[in-house]
């Protein structure tokens, strides 16, 4: 009689709680784990090794840009690659949904693909849809993003939202939530939102509350108002009383250098009085749309992807200003619209921030970029190998903690990220002597290090350094308290 599915023998299993690893038995039966333990051997149909390998909760991508790459890259290979089974898409104030673009999406829309005609959905439940009809291989969480609103209702964006056009988009935040979003999202320093005032995003993030919704705020401002910013983030986490997650937290700029701790502090302080989380991704450079105001002397910026000069990907853009005898922001200039690396951040304070008890881990990479940032292909395996293991920053127990189960608690997705009997079967198998990303800045688009196999919902999606072609992923719905 076969009573299991898959049995992953001889392996350590990191449960994700953060408690030590153990020797155990992983049984599996359609799309959920039966037993972590000892297995009777004749039970089950297949048995995988995992010999000196860890057995983990699937990784969980909490801030990504994947809205699109879900439909046209349906694979996900630079995530399953890492491990990661689950992504929360929709950040930065930029969803693919709900918006419909004739033209080439502009900046910073165009983080999604700056191929036209991405952008059909008139309705949030139309692109759910359309996921639910050709699943991805990940689990996928999806936020409304404030700058898609804001270009689906204004027709311009020097300015403050009127009342009807704001009363508009938070019919657009409710309508979405019913269809499936688990919450909002700004972007706040990009050029469509940076005249939208605290008054603005106050009643969007109120629509939340109804729907137990999550406000995810890429924040004011990173460099000069970095302190400022922060606060104005708490603030309208405090008094619309909604879950607050600060994006990609870092200290911006050589005269930010240092203030990790302080930040840190602030937001630690901030906890005592309301629900703050935060995430980042382990490497000192950002990246975004390219910015010709940050184009100063001193700061070394890549070019990602440029419209006008697409052979121009993967260059640095003083080399850029050199050949053509101009200044490195006219040059940024001419090579609009554009994607940009900004080596900018402080190592000490990437591992501070990262130290914190309290961050989880996403990639935020872009995955439409034609030489994305590395953290696009090497996030996770980067924080396990490089950050846990060679710089001893945390245990790999705490590592997995903060990369499953601390972000399905965060965003209440049931019954995943951990291994226990009952939940979900998405698992990460890989080598704690080898793993490690492999990418870099100069040559970022490569496979990780060490996972050996990679399983979404009792699915092999990734195995023996290949995509499977599986596709099993789910919408993963917010179950706060779950
Ligand atoms: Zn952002
Ligand atoms: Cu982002």
């Amino acid at each position: 009689m076969t009573k299991f599915d898959i049995v992953i023998r001889n392996g350590l299993v990191i449960d994700g709680t953060g408690a030590e690893r153990f020797r155990a038995d992983v049984a599996i039966s359609d799309d959920r784990i039966i037993a972590v333990g000892e297995v009777d051997p004749t039970l089950w149909a297949r048995e995988i090794d995992a010999a000196g390998l860890i057995v983990a909760p699937g990784f969980i991508d909490v801030h990504t840009h994947d809205d699109r790459a879900l439909l046209s890259m349906p694979d996900m290979t630079p995530k399953v690659s890492q491990g990661v089974t689950s992504v929360v898409a929709g950040n930065c104030g930029v969803s693919l949904a709900p918006l419909a673009l004739a033209e080439v999406p502009p900046p910073p829309l165009d983080l999604l693909g700056s191929e036209p005609g991405w952008f059909h959905f008139e309705r949030f439940g139309q692109y759910v849809e359309a996921l639910r009809e050709s699943p991805p291989a990940v689990n996928y969480g999806l936020l409304v993003g404030h700058i898609t609103l804001r270009h689906r209702v204004m027709d311009r964006f020097d300015r403050a939202a009127r009342p009807s056009e704001n009363a508009e988009m938070q019919r657009q935040v409710d309508a979405a939530m019913k269809e499936g979003a688990i919450g909002f999202s700004t972007g706040l320093d990009y050029p469509s939102a940076v005249a939208a005032p605290t008054e603005e995003i106050l009643p969007l993030v109120a629509a939340l509350k109804p729907h137990d919704g999550i406000y995810c705020s890429h924040h004011r401002n990173y460099f000069d108002r970095l302190e400022e910013a922060i606060d104005e983030a708490l603030a309208i986490g405090r008094e619309t009383q909604v879950p607050l997650t600060i994006s990609h937290h870092q200290c911006t700029g050589a005269a930010n250098f240092g203030k990790g701790p302080k930040t840190l502090a602030v937001i630690d302080k901030a906890r005592q009085n309301q629900v703050v989380g935060l995430d980042a991704y382990p490497y000192d450079a950002s990246s975004k749309t390219l910015d010709p105001g940050r184009a100063q002397p001193g700061v070394r910026i890549m070019v990602t992807w440029s419209t006008p000069f697409p052979d121009l990907a993967g260059r640095m853009l003083d080399e850029i200003a050199q050949g053509w005898g101009c200044s490195a922001a006219a040059a940024a200039e001419r090579l609009l619209p554009a994607g940009a690396i900004y080596f900018q951040l402080d190592e000490d304070d990437v591992r501070a921030i990262l130290a914190y008890e309290h961050t989880m881990i996403g990639s935020d990479g872009l995955p439409h970029d034609v030489h994305p940032h590395p953290r696009l292909w090497g996030t996770f395996p980067r924080v396990l190998g490089h950050y846990s293991r060679d710089c001893g920053l945390f245990s790999l127990e705490e590592a997995v903690r903060r990369m499953t189960s601390l972000p399905t608690r965060w965003f209440g997705f049931r019954d995943r990220g951990v291994l226990r009997p009952g939940a979900f079967a998405d698992v990460a198998m890989f080598d704690p002597v080898t793993v490690n990303d492999k990418g870099s800045f100069t040559a970022p688009a490569q496979p990780a290090e060490g996972i050996a196999l990679v399983m979404v919902n009792g699915n092999i999606v990734w195995q023996a350094n290949r995509h499977t072609g599986m596709r099993p992923g789910r919408r993963l719905r917010r179950e706060p308290g779950a």
